[in-house]
């Protein structure tokens, strides 16, 4: 049987067992603005490459998609620089949380891999140097890729996370101290806060990753985001670095690529078929959405469509 054709029927019944169960773990607490949503919305939305849709809960309503955003800032500094980025930026997952400023000393202030929080202070740094306005020019690349005018930057939640960035202010400037920031950790710390802040809905999360997805991906204006040995590399360190010192346990679990985000928010994607993005803001203790986990881990398991 083609698994495929029942992708609504099967959202639909996760979504409702997962919404009978106890809804465990909290909010992240450490960003104000963040503490501040219902802790039981609860999204989904899968998009196939085919143009198809199909969705479950509050899968119109926007949210803050934070570290989910880390793989676009990738995305673009890659697309712009090249393999040059990995002179400054390794691949290895850490086995520790996103924000952990230990292996930073003994790694010498280069990042393991561009998604935990140093690595992706690197990256912004990179596009910082390379943009003409980075804040602007970033978020026209974000739209050209979702093909969606409507995403924007929430500068209520940036603000929020700026006044309480002590570890962010550390890392940054740590890694400022080895000598691999070029600008100024105010100002790259301001593109960093501002990039995570970035609100999609469920729907708009899903078709954003699109590119990495699908071989054929086109913008409006006819243009290839990134070549296919490029998304194949960016698809792997999702695979192994996307959710911190839980990536192994996805990997177990879920079966795809994938990248989280503490605003609740889970983006998975199966390389020429899908992109999923599911939203519950209770975390579990590793930052991970506690729903979100869970919702995917079923998901791939009853369609029969992990990658492995
Ligand atoms: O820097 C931070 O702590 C947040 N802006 C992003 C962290 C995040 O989303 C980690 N994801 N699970």
């Amino acid at each position: 049987m083609d698994k495929a054709t029942n992708y609504q029927e099967i959202i639909d019944e996760i979504f409702s067992s997962i919404k009978a169960e106890e809804n465990n773990g909290q909010v992240a607490q450490y960003i104000p603005e963040l503490a501040k949503i219902d802790p039981n919305k609860f999204g989904i939305y899968l998009q196939t490459i085919n143009n198809e849709g199909f969705s479950a809960g509050d899968w119109n309503a926007k949210f803050s998609i934070q570290s989910i955003s880390k793989v676009l800032g990738l995305s673009l500094a890659y697309k712009i620089l090249g393999d040059k980025i990995w002179e400054r930026v390794g691949v290895e997952p850490t086995g520790n949380p996103f924000n952990s400023l230990i292996q930073l000393e003994t790694d010498q202030g280069i990042p393991r891999n561009p998604l935990i929080n140093g690595g992706a202070m690197v990256i912004c740094d990179m596009l910082f140097s390379h943009l003409n306005n980075p804040l602007p020019d970033f978020l026209d690349f974000v739209k050209q890729i979702g093909k969606n005018d409507k995403i924007n930057y929430s500068e209520a939640i940036a603000k929020s996370e700026k006044s309480v960035g002590y570890r962010n202010i550390a890392l940054c400037n740590f890694i400022k101290s080895f000598g691999n920031l070029e600008n100024n950790p105010e100002e790259v710390l301001n593109f960093y806060f501002n990039m995570c802040s970035l609100e999609m809905t469920c729907q708009e999360l899903a078709q954003t990753f699109l590119f990495l997805a699908d071989d054929n991906f086109r913008t409006n204006e006819d243009k290839r985001i990134l070549s296919m040995s490029q998304a194949k590399r960016i698809n792997a360190i999702m695979q192994t670095c996307g959710f911190y010192d839980e990536s192994g346990e996805f990997s177990f679990k879920v079966g795809l690529p994938g990248k989280s985000g503490v605003g609740g928010g889970i983006l998975a994607l199966h390389p020429d078929k899908y992109c999923i993005a599911v939203w519950s803001p209770k975390l579990n203790q590793k930052g991970n959405s506690y729903r979100g986990m869970k919702f995917l881990e079923r998901f791939t398991t009853k369609t029969e469509s992990s990658i492995f």
